[in-house]
Formats: C-alpha cells, sequence, structure tokens
C-alpha cells in the first residue's frame, strides 16, 4: 500500500511543522487521511492517528522499533534517565523504580497531594473577588511542589527554586534544537551551548547534594523517590543505582511530570469553566466523601465522575500529544512497508479526536468514560502504550483527581472573555498566552 506524501514545498511544509505542529497536523490529516509520510533529507518521517498502528509499534512489534533523534536531544538535559534510555540498561532501572513505584505504594502519596493541594486553593482563596488568575501558572507551582515533596523528598528552597529555572530554561534550548536542527550548530557558536552546559552542571550538583543528604540520614518512613532508589537493589545483580543514574532519574521524573500534570490540569479547568452543570456534579460527589474536610485515599477511590472528568480532559487535551518511535528492523503495518531507520509519529491528540472513534470528538463530554473500568477504555493513550507506557500514570491520576475534586469544589472561576486561547506544542501541550480566568466569590 502507498501513503500520501505531504503536497506543496517541502522547505516550506517543515517550516510550517516546527511553527505549528498542530495547525499542520490539523491540516495534513485533513488531506490525507489517518496516515501520511514526508521524506527529509537523512529519513524518511510518518505520520498516523490510527490505534492500529500505534499497538502495533508500541506493544505488538515493541522490540523492532526504538526511541527516536528528538531523545537524543532531550538526553543532553536528562542523562540516562528512564525517558531516553534504551535496552538493557533501560529495562533494569525500569524494574528497579517499578518495584517503588506500584500503586499500593502510591496510595500513601495521597495526603502529601492533598496537603499540597489545599495550600495552594488557600493562596487562590485570598485573591480577590473579580481578580484575573492566570491558572496554568498556578498548575505549575502546584505540580512542582508536589514533586519536589514526593520525588525530592524536599521542601522549596532557594536552590531548587533554582533548578526550577534552569530546568525551564535548559527545555526552552532543547525545544529550539529539536524544530530548528541548524540552530544546533549555531549554539555552538554563540557560546550558548555552554551556558547551556555549565546551567546543567548547576543543576546535577544540587541534586547531588539532596542525594547525599538522603544517604547520611536514610528515612525509612517517608515516601519519595530519592529515599527509595538510594535504598534499592536490582533483585537479579544485587546492585544499587550510581549516584549519576540518581540524577538522572530525578531530573526525568521532574522533567516527565511537572508540566505534563500541570497542562493537563489547566485544560480540565478550562474546559469545566465552560460546563457549570459538570461543575455541580463534581462538587456534590466530593461533598459526599469528605471527612473533615479531606478527602483521602478512601474518598479517591469513590471519585468516579471526577476521575471520567479527568479522563475525559487527557482525551480532549492530551499534554504528551506526539509519541514516536525510529524502526530498528525491516517490516510491515497494514500492507505499509517500513524501512530500518523510518521514523513514525503518532499523534495522540488526533486520535483522540478523530471522528471514526470518538462521537462527537471536540465535545466535552466525561459521561463517556462513566461505565467503563480501566481496563476496558478503547482507543484511550495519553500514557502511552507498552512496556514503555508512562510509569508515572497513577501518580498523574491521583494528582490530577483529587486538585480537580477539590479545586473546583471550593472556588469559583468564570473565564476571561476577551483572549484567544490557542494550545501550543512544545514538548507537551501548552495554552499559548496562557489561560486567564476571573476569580469569583468562594462557595
Ligand atoms: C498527565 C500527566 C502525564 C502524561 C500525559 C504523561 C504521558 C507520558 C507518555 C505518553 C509517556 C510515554 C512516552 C513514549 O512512549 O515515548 C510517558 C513516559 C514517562 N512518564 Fe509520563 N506522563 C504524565 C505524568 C507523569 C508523571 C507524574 C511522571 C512521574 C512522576 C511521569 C514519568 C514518566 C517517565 C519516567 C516516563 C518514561 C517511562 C519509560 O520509558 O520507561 N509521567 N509519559
Amino acid at each position: 500500500m502507498n501513503i500520501p506524501h505531504i503536497k506543496g514545498n517541502l522547505l516550506y511544509e517543515l517550516y510550517l511543522f516546527a511553527s505549528n505542529p498542530i495547525a499542520f497536523l490539523n491540516s495534513q490529516f485533513e488531506k490525507n487521511g489517518d496516515i501520511f509520510q514526508a521524506n527529509i533529507p537523512t529519513k524518511r518521517i510518518i505520520c498516523s492517528r490510527d490505534p492500529k498502528w500505534l499497538e502495533h509499534i508500541f506493544v505488538k512489534k515493541q522490540k523492532d522499533y526504538d526511541k527516536d533523534f528528538t531523545m537524543r536531544n532531550i538526553e543532553f538535559i536528562l542523562g540516562k534517565g528512564l525517558l531516553t534510555n534504551t535496552g538493557d540498561t533501560w529495562l533494569k532501572q525500569r524494574r528497579l523504580i517499578q518495584t517503588a513505584f506500584y500503586k499500593g505504594r502510591l496510595e500513601s502519596l495521597s495526603e502529601i497531594m492533598e496537603n499540597v493541594i489545599d495550600l495552594q486553593i488557600e493562596k487562590i482563596q485570598k485573591i480577590n473577588h473579580g481578580q484575573k488568575i492566570f491558572i496554568d501558572k498556578e498548575m505549575l507551582e502546584l505540580t512542582a511542589t508536589v514533586a519536589l515533596e514526593t520525588i525530592f523528598g524536599e521542601k522549596m528552597s532557594p536552590e531548587l527554586h533554582e533548578v526550577q529555572e534552569k530546568m525551564a530554561e535548559l527545555q526552552e534550548y532543547i525545544v529550539k534544537q529539536i524544530k530548528f536542527p541548524l540552530y544546533y550548530s549555531w549554539t555552538r557558536l554563540t557560546g550558548e551551548h555552554q551556558k547551556a552546559k555549565e546551567k546543567l552542571r548547576q543543576i546535577n550538583h544540587t541534586l547531588y547534594q539532596i542525594i547525599n543528604k538522603r544517604k547520611e540520614h536514610p528515612d525509612n518512613q517517608s515516601f519519595n523517590l530519592v529515599s527509595l532508589l538510594t535504598q534499592a537493589i536490582d533483585a537479579e545483580t544485587g546492585e544499587k543505582m550510581s549516584d549519576q543514574e540518581l540524577i538522572d532519574e530525578l531530573k526525568t521524573f521532574y522533567f516527565a511530570g511537572h508540566e505534563t500534570t500541570a497542562f493537563g490540569l489547566s485544560w480540565a479547568i478550562y474546559e469545566l469553566v465552560q460546563h457549570p452543570h459538570i461543575i455541580q456534579k463534581i462538587k456534590e460527589e466530593v461533598d459526599s466523601v469528605l471527612v473533615n474536610g479531606k478527602i483521602g485515599i478512601e474518598g479517591l477511590k469513590k471519585l468516579k465522575y471526577t476521575s471520567a472528568v479527568v479522563h475525559e480532559s487527557l482525551r480532549l487535551h492530551s499534554p504528551a500529544y506526539i509519541i514516536s518511535r525510529e524502526c530498528l528492523k525491516e517490516d510491515e503495518i497494514q500492507g505499509v512497508k517500513i524501512n530500518k531507520g523510518d521514523t513514525i509519529i503518532i499523534s495522540l491528540l488526533h486520535l483522540h479526536r478523530h471522528p471514526k472513534l470518538w462521537d462527537n470528538p471536540l465535545q466535552f463530554n466525561p459521561n463517556r468514560f462513566l461505565q467503563l473500568e480501566n481496563n476496558s477504555i478503547q482507543n484511550w493513550y495519553p500514557f502511552g502504550a507498552g512496556p514503555r507506557i508512562c510509569i508515572g500514570k497513577h501518580f498523574a491520576m491521583m494528582e490530577m483527581t483529587l486538585a480537580i475534586a477539590k479545586i473546583m469544589s471550593k472556588i469559583n472561576f468564570k473565564l476571561y472573555p476577551q483572549q484567544k486561547i490557542e494550545a501550543e506544542a512544545l514538548i507537551t501541550l501548552k495554552p499559548k498566552n496562557g489561560i486567564l480566568l476571573i476569580k469569583q466569590s468562594s462557595s
């Protein structure tokens, strides 16, 4: 089977992709159907929104596909953490971390998460009625604090604030390199690369100090990734992680978990403020589980409607909007020959909005997820699929469900009317100009 090539001038089309990936993908899927390809000078790139392609590449034949060239850029910041690592060393790390990160153990985190959420709510409640608030900024602050307390086991400090800022700057640097490959050589001429390396050195140094502190004063009581991983031992080899491996995993968890969850929450709130009847249902559900003002882990398990709201928001506004792989061995998918070296991009955003897979796909309707148990959800992949599925999936679902439940039942917002809400596709799907809300008096 032949798949259509993108039409028009290739250079111009690549420029369109780099400047606005979502608009580019919208128009190409519209013109070409579910699959299309482009031959750029060094390789063939295939884009698909077909769940059968996703299942083939990420589950059935996952051994024949590996992380692609974009990960090499990200590796500059994250080193060989779970997200960028491959092969046997990835498997060893995944096994080790999976034991620390299983669902039951995560449940002990809900208390820390809820306390952080309550503090953020108290802060927002102090804002006067009628004042404007960028909800994406609040959510970034919230998920960063949750990450610091649960992953690093630390409260915010000037050093960690600096780590946060430098990570954000490095991320911008990497995004430019992925979008404009020539920028890579340019940064070496301008000295920007050296500056980026220095920022990285400072981040690594701060994380090294945290790890050392935890090694000198091991803490078996509290759950945080640093404590768990400094003590974790590989069942097969009996080895512990080296300091560099630990540093890379901490950066990876912060990087992979904080923005995805913050933007996931921001898009959910954006939808909710436009659907007051859904907020009403959340309020009723939350009221039915609160004990002394807290939801707690038992209450969280009962929040079926709020969980459906989170599922629906991750469908319509998937923060990890594309996932991709490079083919390692010649293959065939639905009659299409795939060559070694081809890159295949699956647009989760477009798969989740596919009119053949979802009724009325652009409508925000949590009811689609109400009758379903987790393992029977079809065509829903915001966390990827297969052995490399997001290791933070349960963590993120817990955090998002708790945050939506608490925030929406305690604070009333209205959408600020004169603004253009647009998604910007960087590494995650970001609200381009932010999402501006107007605070209303509390309920
Ligand atoms: C709404 C929030 C989140 C979304 C949408 C999301 C999405 C994803 C996706 C799609 C992947 C697979 C990438 C691929 O196959 O190429 C992934 C991997 C990963 N995620 Fe998440 N994620 C979220 C939250 C988190 C959180 C909270 C953490 C950590 C606490 C986390 C840590 C990771 C890690 C370490 C990987 C790499 C796993 C591996 O390759 O073994 N993520 N995530």
